[in-house]
Parts: C-alpha cells; structure tokens; sequence
C-alpha cells in the first residue's frame, strides 16, 4: 500500500526572527527618559555608549541572518538609521513598509502590559478572499503560516525582533497610558 503521509514545504517565504536579548534595559530605559523631554522620536547616530551593547549584539546576529539567508560573503549588513520612540499606545501607525532598507529591527528596551502588538500582513494579498476568515464564514481551524492574513508579534522587554522592510506593518492600539519604547533601526545590504 502507498505510503500517504507528505510534507509540506513552503515557498517564498518571509522570515520573522524573534529573539530576547540580555541588555541592560533599566539604564536604557533612564536614558531614554532623560533624552525624551520634549520629542517622542529620538535621532540615533550609532555612537551613543549606553547603546554599544545592543549595537555589538544585532551586528552580529544581522552577520548570521545575513548567511543563514544565502547571501554572498562578499555583502553584509550596514546599518542605515535607527530611533527611539516612546509611545503611550494612543497613536497607531498605518500599515506601512520601508522601501529604502532591506531589514528592520525593532527592539523593545521598555514596554508595558496592554502595550499595542507589532502586526505584519501577509504579502499575498488575495488571501483573505481564498480563505475567508471572517467570524462567521471561516474555513481555518487553526492558523499556521499557509493561511493567515495576519501575523502578531506581543511587544516584551528586551526582544529583538527582524523582518524583511517588504513586510507591511503596523502598531495595533495599546491601551491607552501604558509606556511602550521601541528602537527601531533600518538595514541594508552593501558589498564588503
Ligand atoms: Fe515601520
């Protein structure tokens, strides 16, 4: 008898790295706050010291993903721009992506519970009408990577995480006051 069992293999795909780091996010935290009295966007210019750590540590798991994703030894990644924000969840952003770049990182120094989720879209736009998702005409027992519209990441201290700059993405609500900063910092592929 014919053996029936297979394996799926996905093609195409996106790549979602969600890592927790082991930074000092207490003083990270403090000098946040003491460089955010009036702007809730913070400039980074890669040379602050109380961010040499988080700069040493995403080089090189940057430098790994680089190779784990199969490009040549004769690129890297270079860090674009990167900045602070500090939120109290009663903004949201609009799905979005960023064209310049080729990865985004964002990490998360401080936030609190109720803080707003990250949510990516599945670039296959034409998903939600292949599988139907609504409440009341779902053909999905269970979400997995084939099927699903949405993809969430719940926001915790001191995660990393990594996605293409392809990917649209937004903030969802949070709860309102609750303290969220984020560092977000753009990528890009150069030659050596
Ligand atoms: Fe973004």
């Amino acid at each position: 008898m014919e053996n029936k069992t297979f394996e799926i293999q996905p093609i195409f795909s996106s790549f979602l790295i969600q890592k927790k780091l082991n930074l000092d996010t207490k003083s990270i935290k403090n000098w946040i706050e003491k460089s955010s009295h009036t702007d809730y966007k913070i400039p980074l210019t890669f040379d602050e010291d109380i961010l040499k750590d988080f700069y040493l540590s995403l080089k090189e798991i940057l430098d790994n993903l680089h190779l784990a994703l199969g490009f040549s030894k004769n690129t890297k990644q270079q860090f674009q721009e990167a900045w602070v924000n500090v939120d109290s969840n009663e903004r949201t952003s609009l799905p979005h992506t960023h064209p310049a770049s080729d990865f985004i990182c964002v990490y998360y120094p401080y936030v609190e519970q109720g803080s707003g989720n990250l949510e990516f879209i599945n670039p296959n736009s034409a998903i939600e009408y292949i599988f139907p998702q609504s409440r009341e005409n779902t053909i999905i027992d269970t979400h997995n990577l084939f099927n699903s519209k949405i993809w969430q990441v719940v926001p915790e201290n001191n995660l990393l995480v990594i996605f293409p700059s392809w990917l649209h993405h937004y903030v969802r609500q949070g709860n309102s006051n609750t303290t969220r900063m984020s560092i977000a910092l753009n990528s890009k592929i150069v030659s050596k």
